[in-house]
């Protein structure tokens, strides 16, 4: 399934949604509105609104009470890159220049913090206190995970738990926030809730092992941004936890962070990590996540977007970008 018919049910809000993200800040001073255009103007998959429409369409489903949710989980995304593109000293971002690369670190960092702030203003106005809380408690879980990973760079012994940690709080819980308050704002039933929630976070853990894969596999051209970075970073992702898992004894990333030469070493395991089983057995693990997500979807009404959901594990396994 392509994105445009997974999205096919929510295409027209979606439409309203992305013009609504677009507009946000217009009639700014120049330093914020230049900044927030820049950042705004799209090139992204737009996944996090969309699950948020997709999510409401069991139940009680009103565009103007998912609007600013919509928005906001967009948003957060955007701040999320914007200071994630600023640490990772990344310079391109949907085939465009990030802001750190144009305007510096100083002036992504303050703009990360003003998308971050007006992400929780358009939470507040949902005036649904579950959703209000999900966003400061999503946004500690993703930082924790930013951190979590900057304290392991370089490291050796890493375990997979330590992995899997790393990226249910960096970008799970971010789908979990979309899924939940779709559900929450449609006045879905708990145990509904509890299933769409599960979904987000089963998916975005397939999510980020896909991202993880593509840094390794794919193309800058492909996926607008850098590859091959993870590694050249210190971030121990699954493809080279697997590697590790393989050859304990002797293998290029222990060399590198014994203190080898970065470069030689991080190209030898990128040779190594795709001319072994180890991205099939990856990608084994991302579809057993998928499987995870859909589990209990067939127990939501069958009124709402189901394929959609099922039809955007299987995308998200297969995408490209
Ligand atoms: C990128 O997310 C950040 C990760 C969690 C890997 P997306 O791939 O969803 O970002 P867009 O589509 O470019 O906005
Ligand atoms: C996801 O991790 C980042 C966030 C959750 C903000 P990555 O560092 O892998 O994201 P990309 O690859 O730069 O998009
Ligand atoms: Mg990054
Ligand atoms: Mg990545």
């Amino acid at each position: 399934m392509q994105l445009t018919e997974i999205y096919a049910p929510i295409q027209k809000d979606l439409a309203i949604v992305e013009d609504r993200i677009k507009s946000t800040g217009s009639g700014e001073a120049p330093w914020l509105g230049d900044l927030l255009t820049h950042a705004l103007k799209g090139g992204g998959k737009r996944l996090r609104p969309a699950l948020v429409l997709l999510s409401a369409s069991f139940y009680d489903y009103n565009l103007e009470r998912l609007m600013p949710m919509a928005r906001a989980v967009e948003i957060m995304h955007l701040a999320t890159l914007v200071h994630d593109d600023t640490i990772d000293n990344s310079f391109v971002r949907w085939g465009r220049p990030t802001v750190n690369k144009i305007w510096g670190m100083e002036k992504a960092v303050l703009l990360g913090d003003y998308l971050f702030a007006k992400a929780g203003d358009l939470t507040a106005s949902t005036e649904n206190l579950r959703v209000i809380k999900l966003l400061p408690q999503t946004l500690m879980i993703i930082t924790n995970g930013e951190l979590a990973q900057s304290a392991s760079a370089f490291q050796l012994g890493q375990s997979r738990e330590q992995y899997i940690f790393r990226i249910s709080s960096k970008t799970a819980a971010l789908f979990v926030m979309a899924v939940e308050s779709g559900a929450v704002l449609s006045n879905a039933p708990e145990k509904s809730i509890q299933i769409l929630h599960d979904y987000g976070y089963y998916l975005g853990h397939a999510f980020q092992i896909i991202d993880d894969i593509l840094d390794f596999t794919g193309t800058e051209e492909e996926m607008g941004k850098p590859v091959g970075g993870d590694l050249a970073q210190g971030t121990v992702t699954l493809p080279t936890l697997m590697l590790m898992e393989k050859y304990p004894q002797d293998n290029p990333v222990k060399k590198m962070f014994e203190g080898g030469d970065k470069q030689k070493y991080v190209r030898e395991t990128i040779e190594m990590v795709r001319n072994s089983t180890i991205i099939a057995e990856c990608f084994n693990v991302a579809n057993e996540y998928c499987d995870k997500a859909c589990r209990n979807l067939k127990s939501l009404p069958e009124k709402g977007p189901r394929a959609s959901l099922t039809g955007l594990a299987d995308y998200i396994v297969s995408r490209r970008r």
